[in-house]
């Protein structure tokens, strides 16, 4: 199999998203934790990137930052070349939490972000309407969230954030809570709607298959302190169909990631993909 060799960083000027030397901390008790350090990532306009790593080693963290939820402690996270100074309709953000609005039904909270954007009532209405099918909700647009489950409330708050058309999606562990058919449709829904429409995607998950799946380049990243440890290239043909998840290539890959997380050498990086998954 051929594979372009790593290109980890694209050029600052075209990057839809550029992290340049994040450092992040938090002041503990007695001590400063570095949750992130020396992050330096580029996602090129219309890249999906997944990130995966051990538990703690800063994901969600960094997709904060790039939300503009948190702020990095030293260096610069750049959308569309300008510093993030807080949450934007261009950047639509999918928590590891599914974070609804308890007292609005389904259908309200689809709507929500149209609402605010000022999109007209019918218009928004179908729309809305769209997206509580595509995550198989149509059934309970007009329940309110504590009748769901917590897969249902998370396809809820996928249709909200999918409704919205933001040119970024920012996804933690958004299938986490699913079962593996849902995960496995929605995967492909994901895709298609990215493969269709122009769209940035930062997706964080802990499933090595589903990073491997989804992505134009897997993150992986590294723990105490927090850092991207590997970087691999996934230059696998889409459609992504079943052919693909079963094909050898896949299956290289995906041994490839699965090790990178789960022996990484401490304190060290691994660096940037090599052309062959032979280490
Ligand atoms: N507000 C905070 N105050 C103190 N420490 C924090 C805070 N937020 C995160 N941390 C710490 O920073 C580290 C990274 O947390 P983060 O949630 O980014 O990890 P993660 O990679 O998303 O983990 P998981 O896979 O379990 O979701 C953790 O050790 C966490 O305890
Ligand atoms: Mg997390």
């Amino acid at each position: 199999m051929t594979m372009t060799t790593n290109t980890t960083t694209t050029n600052t000027a075209t990057a839809k998203i550029s992290v340049q030397g994040v450092r992040k901390t938090f002041q503990l008790k007695n001590e400063e934790f570095v949750a992130l350090d020396h992050v330096d990532l580029d996602i090129a306009d219309n890249e999906f990137v997944t990130v995966v790593g051990p538990s703690g080693c800063g994901k969600s963290t960094l997709m904060n930052i790039l939300a503009g939820l948190e702020e990095p402690s030293s260096g610069h996270a750049l959308v569309d070349g300008e510093e993030v100074s807080g949450p934007g309709p261009e950047r639509g953000v999918i928590f590891q939490q599914y974070a609804l609005f308890p007292w609005l039904t389904v259908r309200k909270n689809v709507e929500f972000g149209l609402k605010v954007g000022g999109v007209p009532k019918a218009a928004r209405r179908e729309r809305a309407e769209y997206f509580i099918r595509m995550v198989g909700l149509e059934q309970f647009a007009d329940a309110l969230p504590k009748m769901l489950s917590g897969g249902m409330k998370q396809r809820c708050a996928i249709a909200r954030a999918y409704a919205v058309n933001p040119s970024i999606l920012l996804m933690d562990e958004p299938f986490g809570a699913l079962d593996a058919l849902t995960r496995v449709k929605l995967q492909e829904q994901l895709l298609e709607t990215w493969n269709r429409e122009k769209r940035t995607v930062m997706f964080i998950t802990h499933d090595v298959d589903e990073a491997v799946f989804l992505a134009n380049r897997v993150i992986v990243m590294a723990a105490r302190p927090g850092r991207i440890y590997e970087t691999v290239e996934v230059d696998l043909p889409y459609p992504r169909t079943e052919d693909v998840r079963l094909s050898p290539e896949f299956g290289e890959l995906r041994n490839r990631v699965w090790h990178a997380v789960y022996h990484q050498e401490p304190g060290t990086n691994a660096g940037t993909t090599s052309s062959s998954p032979t280490a």
